[in-house]
């Protein structure tokens, strides 16, 4: 990269040369948040790249993300800055496991979570993302046995807020899973006037304190809308960045995790995109997503079932 140059401007430009969009998720790093053109969690992120008629796709989020939105609209060419920008929930489970599991289980409805490949998804009957599981949960027959893959976490939540009984996978986000339930404690009482709001990744101990759970857009919305003037924010710390600008005069204060040398929660997978990566991802049209075409038809299913359940 030249020295001197100014990415903001040459990712513009570049931008507009190519007719590409940029897709970012809340939990990338501020720069790159205010240089996308759209700007959401899992499920507007997946909306979006499926009705988007730029040419090409700068998906600023984790790998599952930016092979849903090459599942979606397969047509159009779809850049990760960084391959490398994986997710432990993904990484825990496999369209193979995901298949032994339901043999073991005859007549059970697999769900799973957006968080995982693309082998993945083809083994499932749907995908939810945090924003809509519930929804499409209270649709399936209660006679059904429901298998969740692949966040425990989430699965546990669900289960709470359904009624329904439901055999778990055992994977965790290991940025929800390292909330400290002690440390948090302790911010509550230093900070009598604040309320805790937590994603649904986190454990159940921490969702249990919490006075208001949801996915990164509820979160969102939650901020800026109750009349509480200062929040506790348990999720990843990238989220702070929009809730400011929603919510300039209230106090955000990211969650504790475990780690007492740390002061908020980031997820080093998000974290590996960086503008240098936007840039040369658009200058150089690398790396991209590409799929196996049987796969992505697969894949496809139990997303737009997901998609065409939550309008
Ligand atoms: P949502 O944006 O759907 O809440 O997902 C959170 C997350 O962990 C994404 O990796
Ligand atoms: Fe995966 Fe957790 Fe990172 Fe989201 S925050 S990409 S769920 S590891």
């Amino acid at each position: 990269i030249p020295e001197g140059i100014d990415l903001v401007a040459e990712i513009k430009r570049l931008k507009e040369e190519k007719n590409a969009i940029i897709l970012a998720h809340y939990y990338q790093t501020g720069d790159i948040q205010d240089i996308a053109d759209f700007l959401g969690d899992s499920l507007q992120l997946a909306r979006e790249a499926q009705n988007t008629d730029a040419d090409m796709i700068l998906f600023c989020g984790v790998h599952f993300m930016a092979e849903a939105a090459k599942i979606l609209n397969p047509t159009k060419k779809v850049l990760l800055p960084d391959l490398l920008a994986g997710c432990s929930l993904a990484d825990a489970c496999s369209g193979e496991g995901l298949r032994e599991l339901r043999a073991k289980h005859p007549g059970s409805v697999v769900v799973t979570y957006i968080n995982c490949d693309a082998g993945t998804k083809a083994e499932s009957d749907y995908i939810v993302t945090s924003s809509n599981a519930e929804h499409i949960i209270n649709q399936i027959p209660e006679d059904k046995t429901i298998i969740f893959a692949p966040d425990k976490n989430l699965g546990a939540y669900l289960m709470k807020q359904t009624g329904r009984d439901m055999i778990l996978w055992d994977g965790v986000c290991i940025v929800h899973e390292a909330f400290s339930f002690e440390r948090i404690a302790q911010q509550l009482m230093e900070n009598p006037d604040a309320k805790l709001i937590a994603h649904p990744e986190s454990d159940a101990t921490i969702l249990e304190m919490a006075e208001f759970v949801g996915s990164t857009s509820r979160l969102l919305d939650y901020v800026e809308h109750d009349e509480a003037q200062k929040f506790i924010v348990a999720t990843e710390e990238g989220i702070i960045h929009e809730m400011e600008k929603r919510a300039p005069h209230k106090t955000l204060i990211p969650a504790f995790p475990e780690d007492e040398t740390c002061s908020c929660s980031e997820c080093f997978f998000m974290k590996r995109n960086t503008m240098e990566k936007l840039y040369l991802a658009l200058k150089y049209e690398h790396p991209e997503i590409e799929m196996d075409e049987e796969l992505r038809q697969q894949a496809l299913i139990p997303i737009q079932r997901m998609l065409d359940m939550s309008k």
